[in-house]
């Protein structure tokens, strides 16, 4: 039953490599001389799935492309009324119609909402580790990053530091928070006092919330993904969230993604930055994608997390059995697992870099991971360059088969 869920064969390998995948036909910079073809390098890097959509996304896909014509797209009223409803039904949050605006991508979604949000000069706060794109956006809008290093506690989750998190939110710099709501790198899934904690802190320093909640419909057992925006009328009125079903429905490609504000004066200003930016304008497969997925396609999301979670306890049996030393977060959301390779690094990077330009250690040890076991994971410093070291970050929406050989690959080179 575990192995394929249900209707769905999530054990089918679906070849990737020539279709201009940037996970299986990319390599880093510095590597080609070394590595010569992405050929047998089992991807375990960019989130995204090596799973098919789901069978209505496809046929809905499919339908659109045998139209033929594939001029400037807007979203009908029917877009609009998947998104409510999804989010009603599965999330109990009561999104209204005009507090929708649509873009193309969550990444684009963070900018405008900084841009509109902040002037140059002030500081975002995130938790670190953290997105790594979050990093480039925040400055990229003109600001500065500021960081609450998340606290780990071994092998248990981790934890906000409240009075670091607090003391950053009354640095008078600082004016938006930007959460990952479910948390990535570290899975974390905030609960509804976390997130009415952190608004009561912003709150009280007059700090805006922005939260991308991208990872939402991918939750874990014994857990549940709470919105923003849905926590409180407080949490709603102080708060942009930013969502797509791109990540959990494997749709990325398809770049449609939604800015959910309930504050007109904010949201006119995201919106004039959606334009100014020029990412208002969505392909014709985007919305049709997203019907699909919030009207149709949630006892394929219910699968696909049930085999993602038999995924994760067969890594982490692996890595308890062969490679004990390190220790493997646990994993209450997202398909990003995060783990402390700090014992292996002087054990099995002991020689010289990878690369010349390669000499932190945690990047050195993916540097070799890549060329020699031929299995690419992201080191933990893309996330963080102080809260990141001695952590990788691996991908397990990957059929079984292939997850297991990768891990075995990494135990050999290893030891
Ligand atoms: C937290 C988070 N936000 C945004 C994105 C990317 O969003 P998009 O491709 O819609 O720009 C990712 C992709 O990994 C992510 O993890």
């Amino acid at each position: 039953m575990d192995k394929s869920i249900g209707q769905f064969d999530f054990d089918e390998i679906v070849p990737r490599r020539g279709t201009g995948s940037v996970k299986w036909d990319s390599l880093p910079p510095g590597s080609l001389s070394s590595l010569g073809t992405p050929g047998n390098v089992i991807p375990l890097w960019v989130a995204d799935m090596d799973f098919r959509a789901a069978p209505a996304i496809l046929q809905a896909v499919q339908q659109r492309a045998a139209h033929g014509v594939f001029g400037y797209t807007e979203v009908g009223e029917a877009y609009y009324y998947a998104i409510i409803g999804w989010f009603q039904r599965r999330h109990r949050w009561n999104i209204q119609r005009e507090e929708i605006i649509y873009t193309t991508g969550v990444v684009p979604a963070v900018s405008a909402a900084l841009q509109a949000l902040t002037m140059h000069g002030e500081k975002v706060l995130i938790f670190s580790p953290a997105y790594n794109c979050f990093f480039s956006s925040i400055r990229n809008s003109g600001c500065e990053v500021l960081e609450s290093p998340l606290r780990s506690m071994g092998a248990a989750p981790f934890e906000v530091d409240w009075a670091d998190f607090e003391a950053k939110c009354a640095d008078e710099k600082t004016t938006v928070f930007l959460l990952c709501n479910p948390h990535n790198p570290t899975g974390r899934v905030w609960t509804a006092d976390e997130l009415r904690r952190m608004n009561d802190i912003c709150l009280r320093h007059g700090v805006k919330v922005v939260s991308d909640e991208i990872h939402c419909e991918l939750i874990m057992p014994g857990h549940r993904f709470q919105p923003f925006a849905a926590v409180s009328e407080e949490c709603r009125q102080n708060s942009v969230v930013l969502n797509s079903p791109s990540k959990s429905f494997n749709i990325a490609g398809l770049q449609i993604a939604n800015i959910i504000c309930a504050v007109p004066e904010w949201r006119r200003r995201i919106d004039r930055a959606v334009n100014i930016n020029e990412v208002c304008d969505v392909n014709p497969f985007g919305p049709v994608a997203l019907m699909a997925a919030y009207n149709d396609s949630e006892q394929w999301i219910d699968s696909l997390n049930a085999y993602l979670w038999g995924n994760y306890q067969a890594l982490q049996a692996f890595f308890a059995q062969h490679m004990p030393q390190c220790v493997v977060t646990p994993l209450e959301g997202t398909y990003l697992v995060w783990v402390n390779i700090s014992a292996l690094l002087s054990a099995a990077a002991p020689a010289a870099p990878a690369t010349p330009e390669c000499s932190e250690p945690t990047e050195a040890f993916c540097q070799r991971l890549l060329t020699e076991a031929r299995v690419r994971v992201n080191p933990g410093t893309m996330y963080g360059s102080v809260t990141g070291r001695g952590y990788i970050r691996l991908n397990i929406a990957i059929q079984r088969s292939l997850l297991m050989e990768a891990l075995h690959r990494i135990h050999a080179f290893v030891s």
